[in-house]
């Protein structure tokens, strides 16, 4: 059975969801007649109505991740069958809130094993990132939130170990695409956003960077957490390395006149090949080259203009978001 048939109908806990990953996720489980239901701290529909003209009819549980009592009761009421779980705080969100962001990102992906566990729900995924094997014997960044994805991936093990809940961790690389707006690496899709609405941007990093489309993330959750599969795995998700050269090449290709550039040192993660084994795993094609991503956000956003979204205001709203 494909991922999609094997999904649909059925409820889909989503944490995290109004962020720029899981909106993608809640578009793509609607598109193939899922439930996805959004568990989010915050009622943000932007993102959403962003790249879908329905967002408004999503369902939407208001509630903190750190709260297993809300997390039982919303699972509960729904009958949730899978969990993708998204919720944490990014880079330099950590930085800024070092107890207060292992409280969300560790204790809440505890919580997330431990609903499966009591709930018996055996289809589960959840994101870890690059910053985890960049906490290895390297020269990459050690970062506080690299720690919490480590310590989310063990605990994913010992829930596998211990009390037999399956689980796959999923690690991107760069994210990029329409409603990647926030974080340390969300400047690749800040550029293209500041040249759709006729802005100057700086991207504030160089070098290599491994570029993942966010709507190819988004179906590997969604195939990640389909059926239930043996054991705790963990796979690096790197879809296609390029240089920040050849990403503003590209952005130029569409928009010959932008004043869009970069300055700064390298991105301090990996920037590798994908090696086919999450698509090996769950039966998808490789991730799209960043020509297509590029052209795929070039239109994403030139969509939501034609439906009405104040593309420029949000812009400036983008700009004031990561510390
Ligand atoms: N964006 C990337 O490049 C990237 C790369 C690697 C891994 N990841 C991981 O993928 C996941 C999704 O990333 P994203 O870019 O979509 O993130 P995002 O920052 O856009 O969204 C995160 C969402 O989590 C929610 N959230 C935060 N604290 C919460 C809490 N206590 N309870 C409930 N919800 C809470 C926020 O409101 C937000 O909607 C995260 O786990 C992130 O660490 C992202």
């Amino acid at each position: 059975m494909s991922y999609s048939a094997a999904l649909a109908g059925k409820a889909v806990l989503v944490t995290g969801a109004a962020g720029c990953i899981g909106a993608w996720v809640v578009k793509q489980l609607r598109d193939l007649g899922a439930i996805p239901v959004v568990f989010d701290i915050a009622e943000n529909r932007e993102r959403l109505h962003l790249i879908m003209p329905d967002a408004d009819t999503v369902i939407w549980e208001l509630g903190d991740i750190t709260d297993f009592g809300r997390l039982l009761e919303v699972a509960e009421m729904h009958n949730t069958e899978a969990i993708i779980h998204l919720a944490a705080l990014q880079v330099p969100f950590c930085k800024a809130d070092p107890v207060g962001s292992t409280r969300i990102n560790v204790m809440g992906s505890i919580h997330m094993l431990e609903l499966a566990r009591q709930r018996g729900i055996t289809r589960l995924s959840y994101a870890s990132s690059v910053a985890a094997p960049a906490m290895g014997d390297n020269n990459w960044l050690a970062t506080l939130y690299g720690a919490h994805k480590i310590c989310g991936e063990q605990m994913a093990a010992v829930y596998w170990q211990d009390w037999g809940v399956p689980s796959i961790g999923i690690r991107p690389a760069i994210i990029y695409g329409p409603g990647r707006d926030q974080g340390m690496s969300a400047a690749p899709t800040i550029a293209l956003m500041a040249a759709e609405v006729g802005e100057a941007y700086t991207i504030p990093f160089t070098g290599d960077v491994g570029f993942v489309y966010v709507e190819d993330a988004a179906e590997r959750f969604i195939a990640a957490a389909s059926r239930s599969f043996e054991g705790a795995h963990v796979f690096d998700l790197n879809g296609t390395p390029a240089t920040v050269t050849e990403m503003l090449a590209l952005l130029n290709d569409h928009y010959p006149d932008a004043a869009i550039g970069a300055t700064g040192d390298p991105m301090p993660f990996p920037a590798e090949g994908n090696s086919g084994a999450l698509e090996q795993l769950i039966g998808l094609p490789d991730c799209r080259p960043l020509d297509a991503g590029i052209a795929d956000t070039v239109a994403g956003f030139q969509a939501a203009k034609a439906r009405g979204v104040d593309l420029a205001g949000m812009y400036q709203h983008t700009l004031g978001k990561t510390p």
